[in-house]
């Protein structure tokens, strides 16, 4: 089975993706965190992050073990750190590569040991129209900046970032505005839309998990 979960940054797609696939045992491909990947090593290597030669160079040699590396830098999840994936989001070679390194994830998705697993859930910004339109069932979340804001904030807070409302409201604007340029970050057709700005994450997560119940008992 394959799920994807779309939506605009600090939709609660991270949180979603975590809990379902634990509890249908499926594996959890973030695919931000290709991205933050590419991002990152432009800032270690002091590339401009307009270069997209450089930026293309990174995601063509990207491997999963060298993502996992990179993402127990303390830049990895940032505001700096996303602000840089979203730029390198921008260029369509970079997006080419990763695409093509997400959907060979699909064809023999493994459990983080490396054990076979029997689906994936792709969370991400284009998971079901770009990378996998095939999907057997593709959500799309949304909640209003504010709300998104609010909740980015007590995970920085959490972690210990000093931070302002007003500044991290402003960067999920900004990558909001650059998200939205791109062709595929509107939801599928066929995709289901839940809006999160009033609902938890336990009514969040019964919500979809009542549509997969659904669909695996009519398979
Ligand atoms: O989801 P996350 O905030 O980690 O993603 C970082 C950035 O990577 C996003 O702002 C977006 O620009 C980009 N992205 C994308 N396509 C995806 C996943 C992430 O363009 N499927």
């Amino acid at each position: 089975m394959i799920i994807t979960i779309d939506g605009p940054a600090a939709a609660g797609k991270g949180t979603l993706a975590a809990a379902l696939a634990e509890k249908y045992k499926l594996s959890y491909f973030d695919t931000g965190m290709t991205y933050r990947a590419v991002g990152l090593e432009m800032i270690l290597s002091g590339k401009d992050l307009h270069d997209a030669a450089a930026a293309t160079e990174f995601a063509r040699n990207l491997t999963f073990p060298k993502m996992m590396e990179l993402s127990q830098h303390q830049e990895f999840r940032s505001e700096q750190g996303g602000k840089a994936a979203t730029a390198v989001a921008t260029m369509p070679a970079v997006r080419d590569y990763l695409t093509r390194m997400m959907r060979d994830f699909g064809k023999n998705p493994v459990f983080a040991d490396g054990t076979p697993a029997k689906g994936v859930i792709y969370d991400g910004r284009d998971t079901g129209t770009v990378v996998c339109p095939q999907a057997d069932i593709k959500f799309y979340l949304k909640a209003a900046p504010e709300i998104r804001a609010e909740r980015r904030l007590k995970d920085f807070a959490a972690k210990g970032i000093d931070i302002s409302f007003e500044e991290v409201l402003e960067h999920v604007k900004k990558r909001d505005e650059s998200d939205y340029q791109r062709k595929g970050t509107w939801p599928a057709d066929d995709a289901l839309i839940f809006d999160t700005s009033d609902l938890s994450i336990d009514e969040v997560i019964a919500k979809a998990s009542k549509i997969i119940d659904e669909k695996q008992k009519n398979s």
